[in-house]
C-alpha cells in the first residue's frame, strides 16, 4: 500500500504546514501588529480554531481514503454531488502553488547571490537602499532570472510528486524537515549570542495587549488557517494515506507543536537581527527578508555570508515541502476519478501551474504589469487573495460544517474516543459545530467589509 509511515505522516504534514507562512507571513504580521500580543492571539486561534478544523479534515481524509472531491462524495449522506463540489477547494492549493513557487524562486535567487558572495564573485550589500534596488530590479526587470529560478522550483516540486507518496513526498520530508530544524537551531544559537536576542524575545513573548486591534484578531485567524494548510485539500489528501491505527490526535499535536515552534524560531532569528542592527521590525512583506536581512547579514562579513546561505537553504526547504503538498490533492483526484496515470496527471497540472506561474512573474515586470492587472490588482495578488481570503476559509468552514452537522456523531465518536476519551471528544465536537465555523464567518465578514 502506498501509505506514509507513522513518522513520515507527521513529517509530511508538518512539512506542508511549515512553509513561507512561518518564514515570511508570521514574522511580518508579528512585526506589523506590534509583536507579542499578536503571537498569543495566533497561538490561541491555532488551538481553538485551526486545530479543530484540522481534525475535521483529517477525519474526512482518513475515513474516506480518497482525494477531497471523492471524499466528500463518498461520505456525504445525501446531496453527494453538491458536497463533492466543496472538495474542489483544492483548486486553491493549485493557485497558491503557482505564486508560491515564484517566491521560492526568489529564495533560490538569493541563495545563488549569497553563494556567489561567499566566493567573492559579488558581495552582499550593507546599504539598505541598494538591497531594495536589487529586489525591485529582480521583480520588475530581471525576467530571465525569475523564470529560471521559478522553473527550478517548479520541476523539483513536480518531480517529487511524480514519485508518489512514499518514494517522493515522504522521502523529501524525512530528509528536509530534520535538516531544516537543525539549520534553524544553528541560526538560533547564533542569534542567542547577540544583544538583539533579548529584545527579540521580549518583542515576541512579553504581551502588550494595547497593541491588539480587531484587524489583528482577523489577521491572526487567517494566518492560523494558512499556516496549518487547512481548507485547500492538502490535509484531506495526506490523511487519506494515514497508516492504520495511528494515534491521529497525538500526531496532530506534534504537527501543531512543530509548526508553532518553527514559526517562533523563525521569528526569534529574524527579530534578533532586526533589533541587533536597529532596523524596522514593522517593515512590510518581502522587505523584511529580502532587503533588511540582507543588509544585516552583510554587516557580519564572512560569517554573515554563511548565515545568509543557511537561512535561504532553510527557507527553500520549508517552501518546497509545502509546495508538494499543494500539488498532490489534484493529482490524486485525477488518478482516482479518471484512472489517469500519475505522470499524465502531473503533466496536465504542470502545464496549468507553469502558465499561472509565468503570469505571476509577468504581473510584476514593468513592461507587462499593466496588461496583467485586473480590478486594480496584479495577477500575483489576485491569486493570493482568492486562495488565502476566499477559498481556504470557505474550504475549512465547510469541512467543519460537514463533520459537525452532516456526519454521524456515533461514527465520529467511535473514531475519536480511543484517543480523546469522552470529554475530549465532546469538547472537540462542540468547537467543531459552533466555535470554529463562527470564527470563520467573522473573519470573512470583516474581510469583505473592508
Ligand atoms: N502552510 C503553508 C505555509 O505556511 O506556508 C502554506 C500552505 C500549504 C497553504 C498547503 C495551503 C496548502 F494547501
Amino acid at each position: 500500500m502506498n501509505t506514509f509511515s507513522k513518522i513520515g505522516f507527521i513529517l509530511a504534514v508538518a512539512g506542508s504546514a511549515v512553509g513561507l507562512g512561518n518564514a515570511w507571513k508570521f514574522p511580518t504580521m508579528v512585526g506589523t501588529n506590534g509583536g507579542s500580543a499578536f503571537v498569543l492571539l495566533f497561538i490561541l486561534l491555532t488551538l481553538c480554531v485551526g486545530f479543530i478544523m484540522f481534525l475535521c479534515e483529517l477525519y474526512i481524509g482518513k475515513t474516506s481514503g480518497l482525494d477531497p472531491v471523492g471524499a466528500y462524495y463518498k461520505l456525504a449522506p445525501s446531496n453527494k454531488k453538491a458536497w463533492s463540489l466543496v472538495g474542489f477547494s483544492m483548486i486553491g492549493a493549485l493557485l497558491i502553488v503557482s505564486f508560491y513557487s515564484v517566491i521560492i524562486g526568489w529564495i533560490v535567487y538569493y541563495l545563488y547571490h549569497s553563494l556567489m558572495a561567499l566566493f567573492n564573485f559579488t558581495s552582499l550589500n550593507v546599504d539598505i537602499n541598494e538591497n531594495a534596488k536589487l529586489f525591485v530590479n529582480l521583480l520588475e526587470k530581471n525576467v530571465t532570472a525569475e523564470i529560471i529560478c521559478f522553473s527550478i522550483v517548479f520541476f523539483l516540486a513536480f518531480w517529487v510528486v511524480s514519485r508518489g507518496i512514499k518514494n517522493g513526498i515522504e522521502k523529501l520530508n524525512v530528509i528536509m524537515m530534520p535538516t531544516l530544524f537543525v539549520l534553524l537551531l544553528l541560526m538560533l544559537c547564533y542569534s542567542f549570542t547577540q544583544n538583539g536576542f533579548a529584545d527579540a524575545f521580549k518583542f515576541l513573548f512579553k504581551p502588550d495587549f494595547s497593541k491588539i486591534t480587531s484587524s489583528s484578531f482577523l489577521e491572526a485567524l487567517g494566518l492560523a488557517c494558512f499556516s496549518l494548510s487547512i481548507g485547500a485539500g492538502s490535509i484531506i489528501t495526506y490523511s487519506a494515506s494515514l497508516p492504520e491505527k495511528t494515534n491521529f490526535i497525538s500526531s496532530t499535536f506534534y504537527i501543531i507543536f512543530i509548526n508553532l515552534l518553527i514559526g517562533l524560531m523563525m521569528g526569534l532569528i529574524v527579530f534578533s537581527f532586526i533589533f541587533e542592527f536597529n532596523a524596522d521590525p514593522s517593515a512590510q512583506g518581502p522587505g523584511l527578508i529580502f532587503i533588511s536581512l540582507i543588509s544585516l547579514f552583510a554587516k557580519l562579513g564572512f560569517l554573515g555570508k554563511i548565515l545568509a546561505i543557511t537561512f535561504f537553504i532553510a527557507l527553500f526547504f520549508a517552501g518546497i515541502t509545502s509546495a508538494v503538498s499543494m500539488i498532490e490533492p489534484f493529482v490524486f483526484f485525477l488518478i482516482n476519478k479518471f484512472n489517469m496515470k500519475r505522470i499524465k496527471a502531473i503533466i496536465l497540472l504542470g502545464i496549468l501551474v507553469y502558465i499561472l506561474g509565468l503570469m505571476c512573474i509577468f504581473s510584476t515586470i514593468s513592461d507587462t504589469k499593466d496588461s496583467l492587472t485586473f480590478f486594480g490588482m496584479g495577477f500575483f495578488d489576485i491569486l493570493d487573495y482568492l486562495s488565502s481570503n476566499i477559498i481556504m476559509p470557505f474550504g475549512s468552514f465547510m469541512a467543519a460544517i460537514f463533520v459537525g452537522y452532516f456526519l454521524s456523531c456515533k461514527d465520529l465518536y467511535k473514531t475519536f474516543y480511543p484517543y480523546t476519551g469522552d470529554l475530549g471528544f465532546k469538547v472537540w465536537y462542540f468547537f467543531a459545530r459552533f466555535v470554529a465555523p463562527l470564527a470563520v464567518i467573522i473573519i470573512v465578514y470583516f474581510k469583505f467589509k473592508g
